[in-house]
């Protein structure tokens, strides 16, 4: 389909589907809400800038126990999320268009049990790396929902955006569990490649990869 037809039905699309919730109007309708919305008590996972849903459909499609909220600001990515979704079949997933900036409106204390980052941009220039999504501002806001010793998984192409993050977790009250500079060379993590994933990879661009945990009691 053309860009800018799909920038002109996309919207549409994803508003006629009850997985897709969009910039919600009255974030506190959902949150706290998650078990009701979802209809069970499974675990909650989320991944924030899903892009065009590759990761998320695999990985919703593989763990049918964990139920995941794919979120983006954009629904020319998300339309492509949702129809992913779709094809599978899958029930566990829930579209979040959103500005990750607002995220905290929407989860209630204690709701999420992991949360993936998957080439979130680099904001190379000082000046923007306060819009990384693992900047320290976000991180304060991502602890205001995740349980205690839940996971985040952060996979990355650029080094400096890596290097970076991996001070931003250690100072704001998260654990480093695993770490590696060459994902694709560990055949002991369970990976499934994001679309940016194979992009880079072909490119012959190492992936960075590490797994933290929040751990409350080391918090500053
Ligand atoms: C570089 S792409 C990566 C997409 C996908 N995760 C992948 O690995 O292929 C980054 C995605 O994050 C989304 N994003 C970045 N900042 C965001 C924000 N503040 N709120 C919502 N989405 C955001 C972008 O719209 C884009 O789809």
């Amino acid at each position: 389909m053309p860009r800018l037809r799909r920038k002109r039905t996309a919207l549409p699309e994803l508003a006629k589907d009850p997985k897709a919730i969009i910039n919600p109007s009255d974030p506190s309708e959902y949150k706290g809400n998650w078990k009701k919305i979802f209809g069970n008590e499974q675990p909650i996972h989320l991944e924030l800038g899903c892009g065009k849903g590759t990761f998320i459909s695999q990985l919703a499609q593989k763990d049918k126990h964990i139920n995941f909220i794919a979120v983006d600001k954009y629904p020319e990515v998300l339309v492509s999320t949702l129809r992913k979704i779709n094809e599978l079949q899958l029930t566990n997933v829930r579209i979040l268009m959103l500005d990750i900036e607002n995220i905290a409106d929407v989860l209630g204390p204690e709701e999420i049990d992991k949360i993936y980052l998957n080439f979130s941009n680099p904001w190379p220039k000082k000046k923007h790396h306060k819009r990384r999504l693992t900047y320290p501002s976000f991180l304060q806001k991502y602890k205001s929902f995740l349980k205690p010793g839940a996971e985040i998984w952060f996979k990355t192409d650029d080094d400096h955006l890596f290097a970076d993050s991996l001070v931003y977790f250690k100072d704001n009250g998260f654990q480093e569990i695993y770490q590696t500079d060459n994902l694709h060379q560990d055949d002991s993590v369970d990976n499934i490649m994001t679309e940016y994933e194979m992009k880079y990879s072909k490119q012959g661009i190492k992936i960075k990869f590490a797994i933290f945990q929040y751990i409350p009691d080391t918090d500053k």
